[in-house]
């Protein structure tokens, strides 16, 4: 896909498309985001933790981001058909050596209404197809041990290549490197089913 058109490419989702997120898409970013942390990581990180995520601070914090973009490095927003944001992604260079990776997904959430429908799958090949127009061919994602949609990640073809130990909130845990060694299969993935392993 080519995120840098206007308009962004449909996605499978009623009237959803991905496109480049942009700094006045940074309060609906923060919104999923902090929704997402809660939903996501109830009963795994330490409560207190999740009740003092500020959708305030985050929305700074996404506004300062979305304006670092670049040909391998970017975010991008599922958008409603009211041009509302409910999923985005980011990623862009490696931030801790593992191997020889070169790339790094950071973040992927979607609003729990959006799961299910193949938007993740979208959002991570749009991601590799930019990472490998920045000439990064091989990436990881950090995932908790404990969180499910890890399979999401085995699915499309992730191989655990590290962990490392993480804590929230006071509690010690597990974080999970997944790694692709060629983006290109990735990048293809939105391509059609015949593409899917
Ligand atoms: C992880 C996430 C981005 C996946 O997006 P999604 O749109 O729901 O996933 P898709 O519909 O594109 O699924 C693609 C494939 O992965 C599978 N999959 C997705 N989530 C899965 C899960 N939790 N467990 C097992 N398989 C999963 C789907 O069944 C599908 O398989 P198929 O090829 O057989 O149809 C989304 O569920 C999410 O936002 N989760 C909460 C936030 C989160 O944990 N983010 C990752 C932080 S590291």
């Amino acid at each position: 896909m080519d995120g840098s058109q206007p308009g962004g490419v449909e996605t499978g989702g009623p009237r959803t498309v991905i496109r480049e997120a942009r700094p006045e898409d940074a309060v609906g970013i923060a919104r999923v985001h902090v929704a997402s942390w809660r939903s996501t990581y109830a009963g795994i990180v330490p409560a207190s933790y999740l009740v003092g995520l500020s959708e305030g601070a985050a929305a700074m914090r996404w506004f300062n981001a979305v304006q670092t973009r670049g040909p391998g490095r970017g975010s991008f927003v599922v958008a409603d058909a009211e041009d509302q944001v409910i999923g985005f992604s980011t990623f862009g260079a490696r931030r801790t050596p593992v191997d020889n990776f070169a790339g790094e997904i950071y973040a992927i959430y979607l609003d729990e209404d959006a799961k299910g429908q193949g938007i993740g799958r979208q959002l991570m090949s749009a991601m590799a197809e930019r990472l490998l127009l920045g000439g990064i061919r091989t990436a990881v994602v950090w995932c908790l041990r404990d969180n499910p949609s890890r399979w999401f990640y085995e699915r499309l073809g992730g191989v655990r290549v590290a962990e490392r130990p993480i804590h929230f909130g006071g509690k010690a845990m597990t974080e999970i490197a997944y790694g692709w060694r060629d983006l290109t299969a990735l990048a293809q993935l939105s391509a059609g089913p015949e593409m899917r392993s």
